[in-house]
């Protein structure tokens, strides 16, 4: 796997910029070849243009199926080299087409502990559940949705009069740590995938 890193968004793009950062300061050995983002106002863009970065929009619009779009998305990344993917914030699901160009090379980052609450308002679901401990997981994508093995994660309290903002400003710290060293990790190659299980060696 070469240590050049495409990143997907959609949004704010924090997760992105934690990467950035971590690379710029040296906890992070690698590039960042270029990031996608599918929705052409994503703030993320900026970080990615601010930091020198090559940047790209690749709207989910107009293609005639899932798999068109990921073949696409696929093209673009294995054109720049890119060993790794990490979706930071990427709200479309990954199809086939682009987990199998990538297999066990594509990331996730999710905001909670899975398999608790996959899907979309992790943190919502977490209160609404009355969870007391909830966190972050990074995972590697497969065909099954927040379902790949489990690289690494952390946990936060849930506390009683959290809002869903407050819980999410939790997180987001974890999760701002839990990237740059979930990458580092599967850059360095030192484990493999064991039925569902990511072991370190
Ligand atoms: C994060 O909470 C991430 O876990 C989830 O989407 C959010 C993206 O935030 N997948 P950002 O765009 O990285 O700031």
């Amino acid at each position: 796997m070469t240590r050049r890193l495409g990143v997907l968004i959609s949004g704010r793009g924090s997760n992105l910029q934690s990467l950035i950062d971590a690379i710029a300061s040296g906890r992070l050995d690698a590039t960042i070849a270029v990031v996608i983002s599918n929705q052409a106002d994503a703030l993320g863009l900026e970080r990615a243009r601010a930091a020198g970065i090559e940047s790209l929009v690749v709207s989910h619009r107009g293609w005639s199926s899932r798999e068109a779009y990921d073949r696409t998305l696929a093209r673009e990344l294995q054109s720049r080299d890119v060993g790794l993917v990490c979706l930071a914030g990427f709200m479309r699901i990954v199809g086939a087409s682009l987990v199998d160009a990538y297999p066990n090379a594509i990331l996730n980052i999710h905001p909670a502990l899975l398999p608790s609450f996959p899907g979309v308002d992790a943190q919502r679901q977490a209160i609404d559940h009355g969870v007391k401990i909830s966190g972050v997981t990074v995972h590697l994508v497969t065909r099954d949705l927040d379902a790949g093995p489990i690289v690494l994660q952390r946990a936060v309290p849930v506390l009683d009069d959290d809002t869903e903002a407050a819980l999410a400003a939790r997180i987001i710290e974890q999760e701002h740590l839990a990237y740059p060293e979930a990458v580092g990790i599967v850059l360095d190659g030192a484990w493999r995938v064991e039925g569902r299980r990511f072991v370190r060696l």
